[in-house]
């Protein structure tokens, strides 16, 4: 049974996208409720700005009162080198870097130029790289940008491999306002794994023209073990026209299990802590199983076939008799 490695981001692209404040309570028992269900990672929060991202602004307090669970890494957002300080000061994990390979997205989301972006973090992985914090970068819109259209591939080889020269530990492939499609995540994925069979990598898809199962599978064909997934499909990109929700993570883990992978996580834990979400974000999610069932979640049969089926048989006995 092949072995996948699921990230939950729900806590960070999520709820960085929600209108309503979530409580800083609510953020830390849901963190520790997904702690329980098997992830790899778990993305807590994001140390940006509290005026560019106030639904984070309580990053600090999440960060140091969630209760971590042995094995599960927890990883968080990391803009700048302020943020850097921040996060190296709560023993977070992982510092998960961000900067877009799209010149436009990239000046949107963080203000700078893709090389300011380039220096700035290379100064903080610098800073990181002294620790025990382990550096992973995650490249916005490397399958297409919505104010530039498509990013070359070499281009964002390009980018990686000016990562990896700086000794980062992983890179996350990001398809930022769902703009990916199967063939072109398998051949990009394809070209990354073979080119930096050291780099841990990670797709993270968003469903925002309903492809990001399908992209998953393209993934998985080219030999991605690593995946970012959203309870309840839930996540955005601020700076992004019209981006929605990540891939749902009870959708995709119920698809992967269904087809024989081993997740690691509890389907039914997830589900638990999905039906929680309507009531902390004020509306429903686009959560498929959670509307739907698992797919052998069988419901009981109508008691008007029950009637029917008595009759059948009543009148098959009468008939032999
Ligand atoms: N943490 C806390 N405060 C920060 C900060 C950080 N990481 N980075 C900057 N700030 C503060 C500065 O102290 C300054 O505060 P002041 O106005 O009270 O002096 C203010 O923010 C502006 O700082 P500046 O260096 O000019 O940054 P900026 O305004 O150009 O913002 C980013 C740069 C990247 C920090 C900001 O645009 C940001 O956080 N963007 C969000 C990116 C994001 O998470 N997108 C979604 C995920 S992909
Ligand atoms: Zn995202």
């Amino acid at each position: 049974m092949k072995r996948l490695y699921m990230q939950e981001v729900a806590t960070r692209d999520g709820f960085q996208n929600e209108a309503t404040f979530i409580d800083t309570a609510d953020k830390i028992a849901m963190v520790n409720a997904l702690s329980q269900c098997g992830y790899a990672k778990i993305e807590v929060t994001s140390f940006t700005s509290p005026k560019a991202i106030p639904a984070l602004r309580d990053a600090e307090e999440v960060m140091h009162s969630i209760t971590r669970k042995p094995g599960v890494e927890y990883t968080v957002l990391v803009p700048n080198l302020r943020g850097a300080e921040r996060a190296l000061g709560c023993g977070v994990d992982e510092a998960n870097l961000v900067m877009s390979v799209s010149e436009p997205h990239n000046r949107s989301n963080l203000r700078m130029t893709r090389e300011q972006s380039f220096a700035q973090l290379k100064e903080v992985i610098s800073v990181i790289g002294q620790g025990p914090v382990a550096v992973n970068v995650s490249l916005s819109t490397v399958f297409g940008c919505p104010m530039q259209g498509d990013v070359a591939l070499n281009e964002v080889l390009g980018w990686v491999d000016r990562f990896a020269s700086l000794g980062v530990r992983g890179v996350t492939l990001c398809d930022t306002t769902g703009m990916a499609y199967p063939s072109q995540v398998q051949a990009l994925s394809l070209a990354v794994i073979q080119r930096f069979p050291e780099l841990q990598i990670t797709l993270h898809f968003h469903n925002t023209r309903g492809m990001a199962l399908a992209n998953t599978l393209g993934a998985l064909q080219a030999g991605v073990d690593r995946f970012d997934s959203s309870l309840g499909g839930l996540g955005g990109c601020p700076y992004a026209p019209g981006a929605s929700g990540n891939v749902c993570t009870e959708d995709l883990v119920h698809m992967l299990q269904l087809m024989g992978y081993d997740t690691g996580v509890n389907l039914d834990g997830i589900l638990a802590a999905s039906a929680k979400l309507p009531g902390l974000i004020g509306h429903p999610t686009p959560s498929q199983i959670l509307t739907a069932g698992k797919r052998l979640d069988l419901h009981p049969i109508p008691e008007h076939l029950h009637t029917l089926s008595k009759q059948v048989v009543s009148a098959f006995t009468g008939a032999n008799k």
